[in-house]
Order: C-alpha cells, then sequence, then structure tokens
C-alpha cells in the first residue's frame, strides 16, 4: 500500500515538474523565436520580405561576420564581409542530411555526421558531396541586400 502510494505521489510530482518544464521551455523558446526573427529587437536590425534580407552596412562594421535567424529558413544565416569589401551569405545547414552546422574560427563544422566546410561555403570534408547553399549578395547604399533564390 505504502508503495503504491509513493509510485502515485511520484507521478504527480513528476507530471507537475514536466509541466512546468514544458511551460517555461516553450516560453523560452517562443521568447527566443520572436526576439531574433524581428526586425529591431535583436543585436542586428534587419528587415527580412520573402525575397530578400536587408541588414545596415553598419552591423559590420565591428564585427565582419553576423548569424542571423529568419523567417525563411529554420536554421540561421551566415552573412559576413570579404576581405575585399564584398559580401558572402551561407545558409547554416548541412546538405548531407540537414543537420544545422556550427561558426568555428575557420570553417564551419556539421555536429552529425562530421562534413566541414571553409568559410565560402565550400566543401572541405565529407560526408556531404556539395558545399553549403549561398545567395547572392549586393550592396544598395547603405544596406547589404542578402537575396534569397
Ligand atoms: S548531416 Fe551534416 S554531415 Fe551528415
Amino acid at each position: 500500500m505504502e508503495k503504491s502510494k509513493n509510485r502515485r505521489e511520484f507521478l504527480v510530482q513528476a507530471g507537475t515538474i514536466s509541466a512546468g518544464v514544458c511551460f517555461f521551455g516553450t516560453s523560452a523558446f517562443l521568447s527566443a523565436c520572436s526576439t531574433s526573427k524581428s526586425a529591431g529587437s535583436s543585436a542586428v536590425s534587419f528587415s527580412e520580405t520573402a525575397d530578400q534580407l536587408s541588414i545596415p552596412a553598419t552591423a559590420f562594421s565591428e564585427k565582419n561576420s553576423q548569424i542571423l535567424h529568419t523567417k525563411k529558413y529554420e536554421e540561421p544565416l551566415y552573412v559576413s564581409k570579404q576581405p575585399d569589401g564584398t559580401y558572402a551569405a551561407l545558409r547554416m545547414y548541412c546538405p548531407h542530411k540537414g543537420c544545422e552546422v556550427n561558426a568555428a574560427a575557420d570553417r564551419f563544422v556539421c555536429p552529425c555526421h562530421g562534413s566541414e566546410f571553409a568559410l565560402d561555403g565550400a566543401l572541405l570534408k565529407g560526408p556531404s558531396k556539395s558545399p553549403l547553399q549561398s545567395f547572392p549578395v549586393t550592396l544598395d547604399q547603405d544596406q547589404v541586400i542578402v537575396h534569397f533564390k
């Protein structure tokens, strides 16, 4: 009898704890998503349409790369200013099986199966057989424009 009661108490407590984790976890997740995807409220302010992303060029004055969470893609975009003054934009999506790649100092590394990509998206190491997806980037006065294909 005592054993049954302890089990019931445990299940009630576990349910309460998991409900709390789900509530706060979901709340934090939604908060993070809304903050990172809304223009003007994240560390880097940008605007997004279905076709493009516009980032103020000043966002690259102190740091030559930005990781931006867009509405278009689940994975972030890595937008960087190149030494020659041009810009590059890469989707941080591993073409092997679709994991989000991590940005390291000199490359991108896929945590799932170990593919590696150069900072320009070129494939350095498999199992991926393709480079990271890249997007054309243009400059329009003081805006860096990433064109979704
Ligand atoms: S998903 Fe990236 S290496 Fe497999």
